[in-house]
């Protein structure tokens, strides 16, 4: 059996499948308090709570953690956590994005923001993490100067799972071992100081962020490459050494969760994956990342070898909760009232910029309700807009990979909010192309579980590919275009 574990921005989900067959076994939840920052404890605890809903770990021989990508995690010699880490939808480093960006274009914000996207794939944002260590440096330098190690979510927990920690923890038989973190290219590539075309950390960008150098970074490892092994107290204590790697239980090199999902979709070249959770992410697989200087589209690496292009906005489905709460009513309710609204809302436009927006990079906006009259005081004509907007948003992610060169032969939907009835029907209008719903699942503990089995796969045989589980599209939607829809948003979104 092989573990995928989704450290995510509210909970901590796990799937237990079989390596061959990829067949589902169990799958344990649990929540942990979430917001823009959190103390990595509470990871740690959901953990082995979502495990034991699982029935325990002890019988697999692998595991992958896929996780939130960029938080940044900065640990003392002592293995301590020193703040809560702030996490990537904490806006708060903006200023200090914007800073490095002119810094290192010396004093041309445009020079800048194409050298960061030349040599990390992405100019920065506030939530790639060196702008967080800025913000560290420049306001709580008591704790910048504490730092011994900085790590990402998933590789903190994979770290505490092969049983270091803190040296008072228990549950850290293994103690406060810094150099045995580790990562992989496709979380490391969120960091703002890993160049995954090259495969090398940039320490010139890390010592621009943290303002100097000797720190624990944790220490990559290839695609299929076992980091570290599970502490027997946590996983792998009673696996067959006839049947698994012989050694308890392996841990996977792990990835951000949008590389994850990729990996549990199956996603190849020509694949656009749009997820709506609590961010908004269109992606897709490139053979090579672009060096997009507008800053749109991140180039991120993939968790097999590929690049990951990402567009991802702050608004998606807190925006429907936010109708929900308007509107006093429930998931299906919303669904209801929106398709009770003409497309296009009678031209009622929400530009939905609820906490600011990321792409396009414009972190203090707020949203915009545009068109309000008589006929369009409606329920449902606002509930329509506010889907709308929300799509109408991922729809501008999408038209930047494009113009990056990516190709687009398929979009897949993912996230709850996929499965709404009114976003079936509305996302084929505003995007204009036909959609596939996969069946609902974990996407991201899917992918890490895959890569679990491939790590374990590899450990007997290097030459091993990652393997072969396909994804279920359970639903398949027409185009059905309506360009009315985009136009007025364009229109409004370009006044904000
Ligand atoms: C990607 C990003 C988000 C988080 C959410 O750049 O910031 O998708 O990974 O978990």
């Amino acid at each position: 059996l092989v573990a995928g574990v989704d450290t995510s921005t509210q909970s901590c989900k796990i799937v237990v499948r079989d390596a061959e067959t990829g067949a589902l076994v169990r799958t344990g939840s649990a929540k942990h308090p979430d917001g823009t920052e959190v103390d990595p404890r509470h990871w740690w605890d959901a953990f082995q709570e979502a495990a034991a809903a699982a029935g325990g770990l002890a019988d697999v021989a692998a595991l992958s953690v896929g996780g939130q990508q960029h938080g940044m995690v900065v640990l003392d010699a002592d293995g301590n956590v020193i703040r809560p880490a702030l996490l990537w939808n904490d806006n708060r480093s903006a200023p200090s994005a914007e800073a490095l960006i002119t810094e290192l274009g010396e004093g041309s914000r445009e020079t800048g923001a194409q050298a960061w996207a030349d040599a990390v794939g992405s100019v920065l944002v506030a939530s790639l993490t060196v702008t967080k260590l800025r913000w560290l440096h420049d306001n709580e330098p008591e704790n910048a100067a504490r730092v011994a190690a900085v790590a990402l979510p998933h590789d903190w927990l994979s770290w505490r799972i092969a049983g270091y920690g803190p040296a008072d923890d228990p549950t850290a038989p293994l103690g406060p071992q810094l150099d045995k973190l580790f990562t992989d290219r496709s979380d490391a590539s969120g960091t703002g100081y890993y160049d995954a075309a090259v495969g090398e950390y940039r320490l010139d960008l890390l010592e621009r962020g943290l303002g100097r150098t000797d720190v624990v970074l944790p220490r990559v490892v290839g695609v299929a490459e076992a980091g570290a092994v599970a502490h027997p107290s946590v996983a792998g204590s009673a696996v067959d050494p006839s049947t698994g790697s012989g050694t308890g239980c392996l841990i996977g090199p792990g990835a951000g969760d949008n590389a994850g999902a990729s990996l549990g979709l199956g996603m190849t070249s020509g694949d656009i994956a749009i997820s709506i959770g609590t961010s908004g992410v269109v992606s897709a697989v490139a053979p090579k990342r672009t060096a997009d200087g507008s800053g749109a589209i991140n180039g991120f690496a993939d968790a097999t070898g590929n690049a990951l292009m990402l567009a991802v906005t702050l608004n998606a489905a807190r925006v429907l909760d936010a109708a929900r709460e308007v509107l006093d009513v429930d998931f299906d309710g919303l669904a209801e009232l929106a398709l009770q609204a003409p497309p296009g809302s009678d031209g009622l436009v929400l530009v939905p910029y609820l906490e600011g927006e990321r792409t396009p990079n414009r972190p203090d906006a707020t949203g915009t309700l545009h068109g309000i009259r008589l006929a369009t005081s409606t329920r449902a004509h606002l509930a329509r807009a506010y889907i709308e907007g929300m799509l109408c948003g991922l729809a501008d992610g999408l038209d930047a990979l494009r113009a990056q060169g990516v190709s687009v032969d398929r979009v897949m939907l993912i996230g709850g909010a996929a499965q709404s009835p009114a976003v079936q029907q509305i996302a084929p209008q505003v995007f204009g192309l036909p959609i596939g719903i996969p069946e609902p699942g974990e996407y991201v503990a899917d992918g890490a579980a895959r890569q679990a089995a491939w790590t374990l796969a590899a450990a007997g045989d290097p030459e091993a590919a990652a393997p072969a589980w396909s994804t279920t599209i359970a639903t398949t939607l027409d185009a059905d275009p309506k360009p009315a829809i985009r136009e007025q948003y364009a229109a409004v979104r370009d006044l904000v």
